[in-house]
């Protein structure tokens, strides 16, 4: 039998700076041999959201030690490793800039293939390396950088079927959590605070509701949130609770809904060819368990299962990345030349168009 090909992977493409060594046996099962993560999130948490610049910094400070550490954790030396593989958008410039540049240094200096990989296709291929899942899936991207809904066929073969036309949805958790002062990141304080919280209290708006498009919108949700918060000014703490509980609920009941739809056209179009249909979800906001309890429930309403990776492999990480080049590299893709340039944008499906105000933020995934 083939041996198992080692892969270095390395991310920097917004608050995370991560490297890892993962294997790809020849029956394509996967197995992390090491995993290192060195979240910014102290650095950033007092202005409220990542500030490029202090990223940027944090890489360069924390790189070089981590892919040490990487490699010490998992008993390999450079000259053993079969390919490294480094995100080279989409993200924050300086972050890409970093981690790209280590990349092609460490990739010249071994004379080791370099793949530079999209981080949305870390995301979209996690699932197989935890769970060995075969193509096609559907995917549901819930992270700080982006939403989106993707049809997963095959390494390097994705259709992007919605995305979101202007919030991503952790943004909107942010945003919402800053605007009733809770503290940044938003999302797991709104989660907290729902917990006691009464969901029907308030009655939200549910954007491009019954649309067959399966795009998403949350910035009318935000400001309907700032509405009904002034409305009843000066908050208490149960009014709090009763605006984060009634948050979170519409954002579930949107995700069922537009979720639900996907679904559907998936079972559509594959219903002669995939007997077991699965969703897969990544992204920090699948850490949430209202929602991820509703998409558990929608999935199960249209025959699907649900494939949720633990929370660490959910979130930004160089393993995902590393088994990315891996796929790559099993899939005879060829490496990237020594001049490849980082991407700030760059979608993961290249025919779909980037919608009006989606990725403002631009960087996180
Ligand atoms: O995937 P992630 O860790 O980082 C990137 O965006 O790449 O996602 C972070 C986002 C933040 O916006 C955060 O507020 C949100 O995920 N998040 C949550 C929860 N935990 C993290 N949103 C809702 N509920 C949670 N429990
Ligand atoms: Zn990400």
């Amino acid at each position: 039998m083939e041996p198992a090909r080692r892969i270095l992977g390395i991310e920097t493409s917004c608050d995370e700076t991560a490297a890892a060594i993962v294997l790809r046996h020849a029956d394509g099962t996967g197995t992390i041999v090491s995993n290192v993560v060195y979240s910014q999130l102290q650095d950033h948490a007092a202005y409220g959201g990542v500030v490029p610049e202090i990223a940027a910094r944090a890489h360069v400070e924390m790189l070089d030690n981590l892919i040490v550490r990487a490699l010490d954790e998992a008993d390999t030396r450079l000259p053993d490793v079969d390919a490294i593989a480094v995100t080279a958008g989409p993200g924050l410039i300086g972050g890409l800039i970093v981690g790209l540049m280590t990349g092609k240094a460490l990739a010249a200096a071994s004379r080791k293939p370099l793949y530079a990989i999209n981080h949305l296709e870390g995301h979209a291929l996690t699932a197989r390396l935890t769970d060995n899942l075969p193509f096609p899936y559907l995917l549901l991207l819930v992270s700080g950088g982006h939403t989106q809904i993707v049809l997963v066929r095959g390494v390097g073969d994705y259709q992007r079927w919605g995305t979101t036309i202007d919030d991503a949805l952790g943004e909107a958790f942010d945003k919402t959590a800053k605007l009733l002062g809770l503290p940044y990141p938003g999302g797991p304080a709104i989660e907290h605070e729902a917990a006691s919280g009464d969901d029907k209290r308030f009655s939200l708006p549910q954007p491009l509701k019954g649309e067959t498009r399966l795009d998403f919108s949350f910035s009318g949700l935000k400001t309907a949130m700032r509405q009904t918060a002034q409305a009843i000014a000066p908050l208490d703490d149960s009014d709090i609770a009763d605006l984060c509980a009634s948050f979170q609920k519409t954002i579930a009941d949107t995700l069922d809904e537009r979720v639900g739809r996907s679904l559907a056209r998936f079972k559509r179009e594959f219903a002669d060819t995939v007997d077991n249909p699965q969703l897969v979800v990544a992204g920090g906001v699948a850490a949430n368990r209202t929602i991820r309890q509703r998409l558990v429930e929608t999935c199960a309403g249209h025959g699907f299962s649900l494939v949720a990776p633990p929370p660490d492999l959910c979130t930004d990480n160089a393993a995902m990345i590393a088994w990315a080049g891996a796929e790559r590299l099993a899939a005879n893709c060829p490496a990237d030349p020594l001049d490849v340039a980082p991407r700030p944008r760059w979608p993961l499906d290249d025919k779909s168009s980037a919608l009006i105000g989606h990725g403002k933020r631009g960087a996180k995934a």
